[in-house]
C-alpha cells in the first residue's frame, strides 16, 4: 500500500510540474506579442510572471518533496513494524520448538523414571523403605520428575504418584503443591483437598491425607514464589506438620528462614484447614468463600497460595489471588508457586 501511494505521489508530481510548465509555455506567446507593442514595461511584466511561475513550480515541487519525504517516513515506520512483528513471531516459534523438545525430553525421562520407580517398588524392604522423594534421592535417583511411591502398609494407603525436585538446595523434595499453568481450579471441596487433585506435572494439590502421611517425621517445608517480573523468593520452615483429618489437617510450622520479605505463613500456624464446604477458620466470615480456595484460613489470610490464578495484567485486581502479603501485598497474584517437603535430617 505505501509503495503504491508513493508511486501515485510521484505521478502526481510529474503531472503537476508538466501542467505548470505547459501553462508557462501557453502564456508565453501572447505575452511575446504584447512585448512587441510596449517594449520595457511589458518585458518586465513577462519576466515577473515567469519568475512567479517558476517560484510556484519550485514551491510545488518542494511541497511535493516534503510530502513524499513524510510518506517515506511513514513507509519506513510500517516496514520497521512489520520487521518487528516478524522478529517476535520467529521468537515465539523458536520458543515453541524449544518447549516441544523439552516436552518430548520430559516424556522420555518420565518413561525411564516409571521403569525406575517400578524397580523401587519391588526392591522395597523394611530396612531402606521408600517413604518419599528423599528416600529415592538416597537411592541415587537424581533426576527431577514423576515417581511412584510404594503403598504405606502402616497407614494402609495405596501407592502414590509424586513429583520429586532432585535439584533445589540438594534435592530430595516431594512437591505437595504447584501453581504455574493456571487452568486447574483450586476452589474445591474438602474431599478433593483431602485426596488431592490436578496434574502432577502441572498444577496440583497432593492431598492433605498424603501430606499428613509424608510429614510424620520431622519435616522441612519450602515455599517457592515467582512474581510476574521473574523474581524468585523462598520461605523455609522446620517442624512442618499437618494433624490428621479428625483434627482438620491443622498446620504447624517452626521458625522462618528465607527472603520473601516477611514470613506470611506464621499467621496460619496452628490453624485448621478450611474449604468452601467446611469452615474451620477463626473468623466470623467464611474465608474459603472469600478467598476461593482451600487453606489454613485464620481471619483470613496473610498468604493465600491456593487462591485464584490470575494472569499478567489481571494479577493486581483482586484479593482472592495467589498472594503472599509479606512480599507483594494482598492484591498481587503470583505467577508461580511450589510447596515442597523433605525430612529435617536429609543430607544431600
Ligand atoms: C509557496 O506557497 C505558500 C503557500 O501556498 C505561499 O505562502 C508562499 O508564498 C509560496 N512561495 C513562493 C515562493 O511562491
Ligand atoms: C506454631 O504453633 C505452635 C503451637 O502453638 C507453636 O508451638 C510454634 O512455636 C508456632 N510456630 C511459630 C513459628 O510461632
Ligand atoms: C524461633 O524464634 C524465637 C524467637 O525469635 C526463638 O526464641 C526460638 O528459639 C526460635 N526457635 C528455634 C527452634 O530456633
Amino acid at each position: 500500500m505505501p509503495a503504491r501511494s508513493t508511486a501515485q505521489l510521484a505521478w502526481l508530481c510529474i503531472v503537476i510540474v508538466s501542467m505548470a510548465i505547459h501553462s508557462v509555455l501557453l502564456q508565453k506567446p501572447p505575452k511575446r506579442r504584447t512585448v512587441n507593442g510596449n517594449a520595457q514595461s511589458k518585458m518586465t511584466g513577462c519576466c515577473d510572471e515567469m519568475k512567479e511561475l517558476k517560484l510556484q513550480v519550485a514551491n510545488l515541487s518542494r511541497m511535493l518533496q516534503e510530502l513524499s519525504k513524510k510518506q517515506e517516513g511513514d513507509w519506513v515506520n510500517v516496514v520497521m513494524q512489520v520487521m518487528e512483528l516478524e522478529g517476535s513471531t520467529k521468537q515465539m516459534e523458536s520458543r515453541l520448538i524449544d518447549a516441544e523438545s523439552k516436552y518430548s525430553e520430559m516424556n522420555n525421562q518420565i518413561d525411564i523414571m516409571q521403569l525406575q520407580a517400578a524397580q523401587t517398588v519391588t526392591q522395597t524392604s523394611a530396612v531402606d523403605a521408600v517413604y518419599d522423594c528423599s528416600s529415592l534421592h538416597q537411592r541415587n535417583y537424581r533426576i527431577s520428575g514423576v515417581y511412584k511411591l510404594p503403598p504405606d502398609e502402616f497407614l494402609g494407603s495405596p501407592d502414590l504418584e509424586v513429583f520429586c525436585d532432585m535439584e533445589t538446595d540438594g534435592g530430595g523434595w516431594t512437591i505437595i503443591q504447584r501453581r504455574k499453568v493456571g487452568l486447574t481450579s483450586f476452589n474445591r471441596d474438602w474431599k478433593q483437598y483431602r485426596d488431592g487433585f490436578g496434574n502432577i506435572r502441572g498444577d496440583f494439590w497432593l492431598g492433605n491425607e498424603n501430606i499428613y502421611r509424608l510429614s510424620r517425621r520431622p519435616t522441612v517445608l519450602r515455599v517457592e514464589l515467582e512474581d510476574w517480573e521473574g523474581n524468585i523468593r523462598y520461605a523455609q520452615y522446620k517442624q512442618f506438620t499437618l494433624s490428621n483429618e479428625i483434627n482438620s489437617y491443622r498446620l504447624f510450622v517452626g521458625n522462618y528462614t528465607g527472603n520473601t520479605g516477611r514470613d506470611s505463613l506464621r499467621y496460619h500456624n496452628n490453624t485448621a484447614f478450611s474449604t468452601k464446604d467446611k469452615d474451620n477458620d477463626k473468623c466470623v466470615d467464611d474465608c474459603a468463600q472469600f478467598r476461593k480456595g482451600g487453606y489454613w484460613y485464620n481471619c483470613c489470610t496473610d498468604s493465600n497460595l491456593n487462591g485464584v490464578y490470575y494472569r499478567k495484567g489481571e494479577h493486581t485486581k483482586n484479593m482472592d489471588g495467589i498472594t503472599w502479603y509479606g512480599w507483594h501485598g494482598s492484591t498481587y497474584s503470583l505467577k508461580r508457586v511450589e510447596m515442597k517437603i523433605r525430612p529435617e535430617d536429609f543430607k544431600p
